[in-house]
């Protein structure tokens, strides 16, 4: 019998599991570019059959574990290492109090979307990643300010996390002019401005969308900071449908899968 082992991630991995996380999606894949990232991090957890055949990452902060990168070798598929690999994640969490796991997954990935549903996630949030372009824009209305009250967001994006907006992100992400505001008319909207600590030039935006005027506004001025900032790149990550502009490209809907650990 072939024993199977969870452990950390060295170096000598990476060339193994690269082999197998180059055309994992239509689009490729991006593992190879945060490898080094996610391995300086730690939590880079390798499933061993013999030799490396499945990788996922993990990242435990105040309530909350994000999985991430879950990749099986395809020769190696529906043999429950997945499976384990998350369920090993599950267990230091839960060691460590954590009451909540996460874990993004493409609306069209129905074999990840089967394999969280068959761990007990459910969906608890529905996101659209859309693109637009850096452009130099004029006359925008926005403040930098706070989140209203009013307004009930629990997560904001970062690095392609959705992280907890507690007190303390708040005031440092308000004190960073991280966040933007529109209110001249109809509903709020509102702009949480991070860079990607993974890919250069790159700003990621969660964006709480309240009229499209508004919306509107935010987005120009974005586009017009990231134009004056050599950005090459905005990512936009939405709850809302954002179709009344052209400016505006839609990549992919994702689900938020949640588990809870208690
Ligand atoms: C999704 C993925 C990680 C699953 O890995 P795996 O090791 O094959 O998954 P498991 O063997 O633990 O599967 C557990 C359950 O998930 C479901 N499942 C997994 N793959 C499935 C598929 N292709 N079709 C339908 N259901 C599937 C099944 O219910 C399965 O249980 P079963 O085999 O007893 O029926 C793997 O297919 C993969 O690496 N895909 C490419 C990368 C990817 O999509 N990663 C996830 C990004 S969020």
């Amino acid at each position: 019998m072939v024993t199977i082992m969870i452990r950390e991630a060295n170096n000598s991995d990476k060339s193994p599991i690269l082999n197998f996380c180059k055309n994992t999606f239509s689009w490729g894949d991006y593992i190879q570019y945060v490898w080094n990232y996610w391995l300086a991090e730690g939590n880079l957890f390798v499933i061993e059959k013999k030799q490396p055949v499945g990788i996922c990452h993990a990242i435990f902060s105040k309530n909350q574990v994000w999985v991430e990168g879950i990749r099986i070798n395809p020769d190696n598929h529906r043999q429950g290492l997945a499976s384990k690999l998350v369920h090993h994640v599950e267990s230091i969490a839960k060691e460590k109090q954590i009451s909540f796991s996460y874990m993004l997954i493409d609306i069209e990935n129905s074999s990840s979307l089967e394999m969280a549903k068959n761990l007990n996630y459910k969906i608890y949030e529905t996101w659209n990643f859309y693109s637009i372009l850096p452009q130099i824009t004029h006359g925008h209305n926005i403040e930098f300010g706070q989140i209203p009250h009013t307004k009930k967001i629990t997560h904001y994006v970062k690095s392609w996390r959705w992280l907890v907006l507690d007190e303390k992100s708040l005031i440092q992400l308000y004190k960073q002019n991280k966040i933007i505001v529109a209110n001249n008319s109809g509903d709020t909207s509102i702009a949480i401005l991070t860079d990607s600590e993974h890919f250069a030039n790159t700003l990621i935006v969660t964006l709480f969308s309240g009229s499209e005027k508004n919306t509107l506004e935010l987005i120009s001025y974005i586009q017009n900071y990231c134009a004056e900032k050599k950005y090459h790149k905005i990512q936009i990550l939405t709850r809302e449908k954002i179709s009344f502009t052209n400016s505006i490209e839609h990549k992919i809907t994702f689900n938020l899968m949640r588990k809870s650990l208690n």
